[in-house]
């Protein structure tokens, strides 16, 4: 149960931890009695946690820098010894139309939602593969099951991130090293606040982060939700293009 005692780690890097999903996961597991180091790039955020909770250690970070991940990854090796859980969250989303359309957020939206994980992981595996111990844990979204309206930025960069953990669940498979993959659907924060359209089954931040905690405990690989929202998408992703095209249109009509 997410709230029982003796989580399965000592230690965790949450990435991408300044607010929203990250900040109350953070939160949880420092609760719960876990050494946690935050990143993000907000430096006054993460301090302002790190204040709050005595187990909590912050640690300013743009993810799209690779040597500053390797620099960060190493100085909480240096000061917890190792990560027991990575959760790889940093995350943008800028809703895209044809008519918005914009290399430069393109680029970027991979750049933090699939370049932020690749630069963690190439930081994280060698001392994991080296301990044969450890799990990480990668932040995608239900959009990427499939190409949805407005995501012309986001979605690509989601779908990467699904395949991403896909192969390394199956690369890993031979190890201790346990990988889970997070894909939520709507959940109230920071980054959803910006969107107009209706967000069907939303959910707040805090519910979120439980629903992850307890599946990570788990040691799922996917944890999804809410069940209706994933479900859904989960059965037009089966669909032949033919009949997705038609009912994804109609599905969100006004999106
Ligand atoms: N909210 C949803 O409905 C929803 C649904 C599906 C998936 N997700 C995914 O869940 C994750 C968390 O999102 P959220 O909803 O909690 O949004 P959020 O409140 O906007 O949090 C995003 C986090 O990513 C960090 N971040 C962004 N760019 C970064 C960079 N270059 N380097 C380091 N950190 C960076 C932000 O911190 P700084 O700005 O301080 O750097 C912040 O801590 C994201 O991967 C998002 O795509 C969210």
């Amino acid at each position: 149960m997410a709230n029982s005692p003796n989580p399965p780690w000592k230690t965790a890097w949450v990435v991408g931890a300044s607010t929203g999903i990250g900040r109350d996961l953070a939160i949880k597991l420092a609760q719960l009695g876990v050494e946690v180091a935050v990143s993000s790039r907000s430096a006054e955020k993460l301090q302002e946690l790190s204040k709050e909770y005595e187990n909590i250690e912050a640690f300013e970070l743009d993810v799209t820098d690779s040597g500053s991940v390797a620099n960060t990854h190493q100085r909480i090796i240096e000061n917890f010894g190792s990560i027991d859980l990575a959760v790889l969250n940093a995350g943008v989303w800028h809703p895209m139309t044809v008519a918005e359309f914009d290399v430069e957020r393109c680029r970027q939206s991979m750049d933090v939602n699939h370049g932020g994980i690749t630069n963690a992981l190439q930081a994280l595996l060698p001392g994991m593969l080296s301990r044969n111990a450890g799990h990480i844990a990668l932040v995608a979204s239900v959009a990427g099951y499939r190409g949805l309206p407005k995501a012309l930025a986001y979605a690509p960069s989601k779908a990467a991130v699904i395949s991403l953990a896909e192969v390394l669940k199956l690369e890993l498979e031979t190890t201790d090293i346990d990988v889970s993959l997070i894909n939520p659907g709507f959940v109230k924060t920071p980054m959803t606040s910006v969107n107009e359209f209706p967000m069907p089954y939303i959910i707040s931040s805090d519910d979120a982060a439980e629903r992850i905690l307890k599946g990570l405990k788990r040691r799922k690989f996917e944890i999804a939700f809410p069940w209706q929202l994933v479900w859904s998408l989960k059965f037009l992703r089966i669909l032949p293009y033919s009949l997705y095209f038609p009912l994804a249109r109609r599905l969100t009509h006004g999106s």
